[in-house]
């Protein structure tokens, strides 16, 4: 049973009983309209509804969204409980979300505890509230805050909750007050929907929708909750539901909804791949090996999710540094209201820095974030191995160098691992795990132990240079500046990769991190490059130049006050200028042309990485570019988005650009056996 029912004196408890997070699948719509006969049939005084395990519902099963929808729909489940002539009070624990704050929302009363939260996350998969949400909700908040709440779909916390009006009361025991909730108070609520409804405020709405243009570019769900909500603000609230639902089920089977499912599920499946058989080694004091940015994010990271972590840096004064990066992490999340005073000191409390190893021989996991050198990484390593327990667990957080001669510098390879975290650790959701050729079963257990703790999304991936994301990147720049070269600048590359859903473009990007690191990667890259493909210098050329991006006022774009950015005129001389140099007769390209281009280009080397068992399937390639990489999650990452072109037609489509250049346009084999056999490339297996 998906719903229980009991009675207590004239109380009636229903129970939404479906683990793990009692998402409002069929068995629970049914057994929800089944308890409203019952409490009916038994006279009852009051409804208590809550969910089991201390979570009162997650929304409706988004695994159901594939199908077509079977009654009892929730809406006319929810207008069932409104309809009824016996009062429900929504006792929530844990989570309300999407279709369970909207049940919230058909009930006469609704107590949160104080840990708990509500909101309306449809548009996070890419619909609107469906049961009612947009048209219950303004009428209880506002205009302003419903309007807040269902186009970013941010749920909110009890204590809020309650200001705003959308809950009562915030209790310990939330069903033990709506047990003890006076009898006449209680018949004196009015339902939601009886509730009038809110002056249509345009400058309200206007400012909506300007919030929308500038943070939600791209997607649908926002601006058609958007519309939904003004619309219904004008109509009987049945009339306004109605136009709900229509939305809600267009939007259901709408492309960018499944791209926004198939990476929460693959964002699910990512934590605990089945092929994970051993167990991981246990850890709770953790060394890390650098205290520089990345090795104090990680330090923060780690400290966030209660461990112990000593950091092990040169001489006193990496010791200071060490300190005062992590101390500098602290103060920012305690200014920011991220954690509090006590939080803070907890975190002072479990960590230290040293430089000496013997002050970390209880660590039973390292990770090693220094200087990337392959002989300071192999000297680290063995210096790990001297002073750890002989169980330790090993991990180098190296972008780009070769773990398996990282590994060769111990006795025990098979205990060494990559955790390649991102900058800010801190923050960035994506680990890639990196498999050695030795890497033990216990140690990537391990790694995936670790990603769970700090709640990111772990990747397992093979070792080449780059791994799977920096890979992508490296041909995702080289083919920009091939773009660049031949025809473009680097203003109309930005934009046609934001106008395709990134935040920021190729070149704005390189600009806030940096010209200098990707030049020191095509360094070291030159021994092993093949001296027959095509070489692009316009970058080298602004390194050169000092032209390094933010930090020196001046890299793709100029900042001449410091953040606006402005054209460079002098940039498009340069590649105008190389372009002259190396003989080609340059093309205007359209945005199309430059966005298919760049993403053929991408397409084709993720497929590479696919072949090569690099990634071990379509959906990690797709967590890394989105989680990573800032590719539009609306498009489920970059195998999701390749379906939806097809193998076939992204096979002509590279076959035609080889004639310009059959090196870098070679087909990924992988992509040539999708296209003909018929597979999708989200189901293609490592070769
Ligand atoms: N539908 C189906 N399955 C769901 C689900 C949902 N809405 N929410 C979570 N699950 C599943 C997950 O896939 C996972 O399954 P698995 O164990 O097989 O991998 C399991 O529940 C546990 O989920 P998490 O790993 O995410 O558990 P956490 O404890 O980390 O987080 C949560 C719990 C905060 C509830 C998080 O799962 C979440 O945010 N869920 C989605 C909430 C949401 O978007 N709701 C809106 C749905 S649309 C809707 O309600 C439409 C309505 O208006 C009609």
């Amino acid at each position: 049973m998906s719903v229980t029912t009991r009675r207590e004196e004239n109380v009636g408890y229903v129970t939404i009983d479906n683990s793990p997070v009692n998402a409002i699948g069929l068995s629970v719509r049914s057994g929800l309209l089944e308890a409203v006969a019952w409490a009916e049939k038994s006279n009852l005084e009051r409804v208590i509804v809550s969910g089991k395990g201390g979570m009162f519902a997650a929304g409706a099963d988004a695994k159901e969204f594939d199908s077509e929808p079977v009654e009892p729909h929730l809406p006319d489940v929810l207008n069932a409980i409104d309809d009824s002539f016996i009062p429900w009070i929504a006792a929530i624990e844990g989570v309300a979300l999407g279709g369970g704050a909207e049940i919230a929302l058909a009930c006469r009363m609704r107590i949160m505890a104080p840990g708990a939260s509500i909101g309306f996350p449809e548009v996070t998969l890419g619909v609107i509230p469906g049961a009612g949400g947009t048209q219950r909700l303004p009428r209880l908040v506002g205009l302003a805050n419903a309007l807040d709440m269902i186009t970013f779909g941010k749920p909110m916390r009890a204590q809020l909750a309650r200001d705003i009006g959308l809950v009562h009361a915030v209790e310990d025991d939330p069903s033990y007050a709506a047990f003890m909730f006076n009898s006449e108070e209680l018949g004196s609520f009015v339902p939601v929907r009886d509730l009038p409804e809110p002056v249509i405020d345009t400058a309200v709405i206007d400012a909506a929708r300007e919030r929308l243009a500038n943070k939600s570019r791209g997607q649908i769900a926002p601006f058609r909750a958007l519309e939904v909500i003004e619309a219904g603000m004008e109509l009987p609230f049945l009339e306004g539901l109605t136009i709900e639902r229509r939305a809600f089920l267009e939007l259901r089977s709408s492309e960018q909804a499944k791209s926004l499912r198939h990476i929460f599920f693959a964002e699910r499946a990512a934590k605990a791949p089945a092929s994970l058989t051993a167990d991981p080694v246990a850890f709770d004091h953790v060394a890390i090996v650098g205290g520089g940015m990345m090795g104090s994010g990680i330090a923060y990271a780690l400290l966030h999710a209660g461990l112990r972590v000593t950091i092990v840096e040169n001489g006193d004064e990496g010791v200071e540094r060490a300190c005062t990066n992590v101390d500098t992490i602290i103060a920012a999340s305690l200014q920011r209201g991220l954690i509090d005073e006590a939080g803070a000191n907890s975190r002072r409390e479990r960590f230290s820095a040293t430089s000496d190893y013997s002050d970390v021989a209880d660590a039973t996991l390292a990770i090693e974030a220094a200087y990337e050198s392959i002989d300071v990484k192999r000297t680290v390593f063995r210096a790990l191995e001297y002073a750890l327990p002989a169980n330790a667990i090993l991990a180098s957080n190296t972008s780009y160098l070769d773990l398996n001669e990282i590994a060769n510098a111990v006795s025990k390879p098979s205990q060494v691992i990559g955790l390649h975290f991102f900058a800010p650790a801190h923050i960035m959701k994506l680990l890639e795990i990196v498999v050695g050729e030795h890497t033990s079963d216990a140690a990537l257990a391990t790694g995936f132990a670790l990603g769970k703790r700090l709640r990111k999304i772990p990747v397992a991936v093979g070792v080449c240079d780059g791994f799977v994301g920096n890979r992508i990147l490296a041909r995702y720049r080289e083919a920009a500046d091939t773009v660049l070269m031949d025809g473009s600048t680097p203003w109309d590359i930005d934009e046609a990769m934001v106008e395709f859903g990134y935040a920021m473009g190729p070149y704005c990007a390189q600009d806030l991190s940096g010209l200098d690191i990707a030049h020191a990667n095509r360094r070291r890259q030159d021994a092993t490059r093949d001296p027959a493909r095509r070489y692009i210098p316009i970058a080298d050329r602004m390194v050169e130049l000092g032209k390094l991006g933010r930090k020196t006022g001046a890299g793709w774009y100029r900042y001449p006050d410091g953040s606006g950015r402005v054209d460079d005129p002098i940039v498009a001389d340069l590649a105008l200028e190389e372009a002259h140099f190396a003989g080609i007769k340059r093309v205007d390209y359209t945005d199309d042309e430059i966005r298919e281009r760049i993403l053929l280009a991408m397409i084709n080397e993720a497929a590479d990485l696919l072949h090569e068992g690099i990634a071990r399937r379509a959906s990690d390639i797709d967590l890394v570019v989105v989680c990573g990489y800032g590719f539009p999650r609306w498009r489920g990452g970059l195998m999701h988005y390749a379906d939806t072109i097809g193998a076939k037609s992204i096979v002509a489509k590279i076959e035609s650009l080889s004639v310009e250049d059959p090196i870098a346009w070679k087909i990924s084999p992988l992509l040539q056996q999708c296209a003909s056999s018929g597979i999708l490339i989200s189901d293609a297996k490592p070769a």
